[in-house]
């Protein structure tokens, strides 16, 4: 799938998420010690908006019930182990335009 342009770089503010709905998708967009990470924003317990979500060690915390994602890989540090990882994308800045695949 062709890269999808996210937001401008300097909406962002380093550990606050931002919701962008873009390739039929709502993802959440971090800027984590300068280097931008995009994940699904739906929790997978039960939806929660991990946009809002607090950024603690690189990791997002969901604002519902806690679950914790690592927003380098989506992988879920904390809750239930049958929910699986989130989906994580690879993303990136190209003159000041954050980018991603959204496959
Ligand atoms: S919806 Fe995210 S932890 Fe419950």
């Amino acid at each position: 799938m062709a890269p999808v342009q996210l937001c401008e770089l300097d909406t962002l503010e380093p550990d606050r998420g931002r919701l962008v709905r873009a390739g039929g998708r709502a993802v959440a967009v971090f800027l984590v010690h300068g280097s931008v990470r995009v994940v699904d924003n739906a929790c997978l317990h039960a939806g929660g908006p991990l946009a809002d979500g607090a950024v603690v060690d690189g990791c997002v915390v969901c604002p519902f019930h806690g679950w914790v994602y690592e927003l380098a890989t989506g992988r879920r540090v904390v809750g239930a182990r049958t929910a699986g990882d989130l989906r994580a994308y690879p993303a990136w800045v190209e003159a000041g335009v954050v980018m991603a695949e959204l496959d």
